[in-house]
């Protein structure tokens, strides 16, 4: 149904601190992949999915097999790994969703209603939850500038939803993507990303400013797993699915 997902998990991990990739960190004696791909393939079950890797890696690469995903190996930097993601990319996919594995929780719903308001003519779709904590900017020095209305602010979560002609056209102008002679995509190796871009939402605002990016509520259970206190609610949640 031209419904493609591509799932970033090609980062090293270091802030976890198990010495292997946050992917393939085991949570309930799973690794993270597996249930993340789990949540995302229950959602749409028939779509194509795409997994970013490591260079070298063949235990997430086994993994995504299991589930009938293809791996690919990602880049440097998230949005690099998202480029090779979207360079593997059959054309018949008409839209494609960006998660990020370490999101391994993400309810079905979440998924579903990306999904669902791609289908309705949305072209950019991010889910997104309020800010609960008191907010404060800060400037160079370390020195508070004080509080932010956290009212008109919002957490960004994954998946992302896009129009893939859209997302690989702004991947293609921010220099992340390249088309070949032949017109195959390939991703461009780079140093860094372009400046301000920290997800692919932030891309389409930068690259396709006319591109209205619209809201679907996200879920606390889609938070994303970075440091060891994450790996210990993600077991929690888990258990309690369980019960
Ligand atoms: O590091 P962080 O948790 O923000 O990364 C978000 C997601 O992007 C993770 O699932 C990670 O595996 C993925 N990633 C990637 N390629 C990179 C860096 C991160 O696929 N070079």
């Amino acid at each position: 149904d031209g419904l493609a997902v591509i799932v970033v998990a090609a980062g090293s991990g270091t802030r976890l601190g198990y010495g292997m990739p946050k992917a393939l960190v085991p949570v309930a004696g799973r690794p993270i992949l597996d249930i993340a791909l789990e949540s995302v393939a229950d959602a749409l079950p028939t779509a194509r999915i795409i997994v970013t890797v490591p260079a070298g890696d063949t235990e997430l690469s086994a993994v995504a097999a299991a589930h009938g995903a293809r791996a690919v190996t990602g880049g440097a930097t998230r949005a690099q790994s998202v480029a090779c993601g979207l360079a593997a990319l059959d054309s018949s996919a008409r839209f494609v969703l960006v998660h990020d594995a370490a999101r391994l929780l993400v309810p079905g719903r979440v998924t579903a209603s990306v999904a669902a308001a791609l289908e309705s003519g949305e072209r950019a779709v991010i889910p997104v939850l309020p800010v609960n904590d008191t907010v404060r900017g800060v400037d160079a020095q370390g020195h508070s500038t004080g509080t932010v209305d956290r009212s008109g602010l919002r957490a960004v979560q994954t998946p992302q939803g896009f129009e893939a002609r859209l997302l690989v056209d702004v991947n293609l102008r921010a220099g992340l993507l390249e088309r070949d002679q032949h017109g195959a995509l390939a991703a461009l190796d780079r140093a860094e990303d372009p400046e301000g871009i920290t997800d692919d939402a932030s891309l389409i605002e930068r690259f396709a400013p006319e591109v209205p990016v619209t809201f679907v509520a996200g879920d606390e259970e889609s938070f994303k797993v970075t440091r060891p206190f994450d790996l210990i609610t993600a077991r929690a949640v888990l258990e309690q699915r369980a019960r």
